[in-house]
């Protein structure tokens, strides 16, 4: 279905923009259609359709394994999408979470009410940054990971892990265990918990590795993160050497000409490949602007079904 309606690019990058007819209802967009433009685009944003906030929770339900959310930010409603409000200062490009052991596979956004100036949504696509790269640069990222550390308040962790168990048991009865428990198995991450209950972790990642979708090296991370909400993390390469000034230099280069704004229109939802493109904002010039994020892990069987349309078509 989704392949019969109108599709433009969204700027200059790889994203597209899928446009509805007259009244057409969300619910009408079949998830693996959809995960499929988003194999080839990284970034999808249906324009047009019937929407309201429990049509948009629907939608991520219907892709998604699980739903995850930055307890940073507080709930708008429902218990899938989390208004969101990181100040007014522009943000930095990043992966969702990507300074966390809990990097979703997916970032949602429902546009309420667009800013009527400014406050543009930017993506930029980590496949095309990673050809931008230098080869010196690039056998950096492939030799060695990059590390993430910082404590995390009580408060914090305990709400995202509350979040990933599907709430079963009440914030406040959240341990360490269960910390443990919600982190993935292939996620290579030192806690230590802290005397005053926060937690402290080192978080251990490629910054550039291939996607979920497509199998292309993507340079997508969030070494440019912004920590709005945190104490910014310590970056740097596994064995400890800093991420020097020339190398993020050519990072922030690489990445400014690959990145494109999403100019929201009301009722717009977008979707983002978070293991492709990094994502951030232009400054918030209207703050009656609101846009709701979620944030979630793909449906096994979907990523396998997307894998076969794509490897079918591509023989
Ligand atoms: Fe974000």
């Amino acid at each position: 279905m989704l392949s019969e309606l109108t599709r433009t690019r969204l700027a200059e990058g790889a994203g597209t923009i899928v446009s509805a007819g007259p009244s057409r209802d969300l619910a009408s967009v079949d998830g693996v259609d959809l995960v499929e433009l988003l194999a080839e685009h990284g970034c999808v944003v249906l324009r047009g359709f019937d929407t309201d906030p429990e049509r948009f929770s629907t939608l991520v339900r219907s892709v998604s394994s699980r739903i995850t959310i930055d307890p940073a930010r507080r709930f708008a409603g429902g218990d899938v999408a989390q208004k969101i409000e990181a100040g007014l200062v522009p943000q930095g490009l990043h992966v969702e979470n990507g300074a966390t052991p809990w990097v979703p596979d997916l970032v949602w956004f429902y546009c309420e009410r667009p800013a009527t100036v400014g406050s543009q949504t930017t993506v930029c696509d980590g496949a095309a940054v990673w050809e931008r790269l230098s080869g010196r640069t690039r056998s950096r990222f492939l030799d060695q990971r990059i590390s993430f550390a910082r404590a995390m308040p009580e408060e914090r962790w305990t709400s995202l892990v509350w979040r990933l168990l599907d709430g079963r048991r009440p914030q406040g009865e959240v341990t360490f265990d269960d910390l443990l428990e919600v982190t993935d198995d292939d996620v290579d991450v030192k806690y230590q918990l802290l005397p005053d209950g926060a937690v402290h972790y080192t978080y251990f990642v490629h910054a550039a590795r291939p996607t979920l979708l497509g199998g292309d090296v993507a340079f997508a991370n969030s070494i440019l993160t912004p920590s709005v909400n945190y104490e910014p993390p310590v970056i740097e390469f596994e064995d400890g050497t800093p991420l020097d000034a020339m190398l993020m230099r050519e990072i922030l280069e690489a990445t400014a000409l690959e990145t494109d704004d999403v100019d929201w229109e009301a009722g717009d939802v977008a979707l983002v490949d978070n293991s492709r493109m990094m994502h951030g904002r232009r400054k918030i010039r209207d703050v009656h602007r609101s846009l709701f994020n979620a944030q979630s892990y793909l449906l096994p069987d979907i990523v396998d079904r997307v894998r076969h349309r794509r490897h079918r078509a591509a023989a």
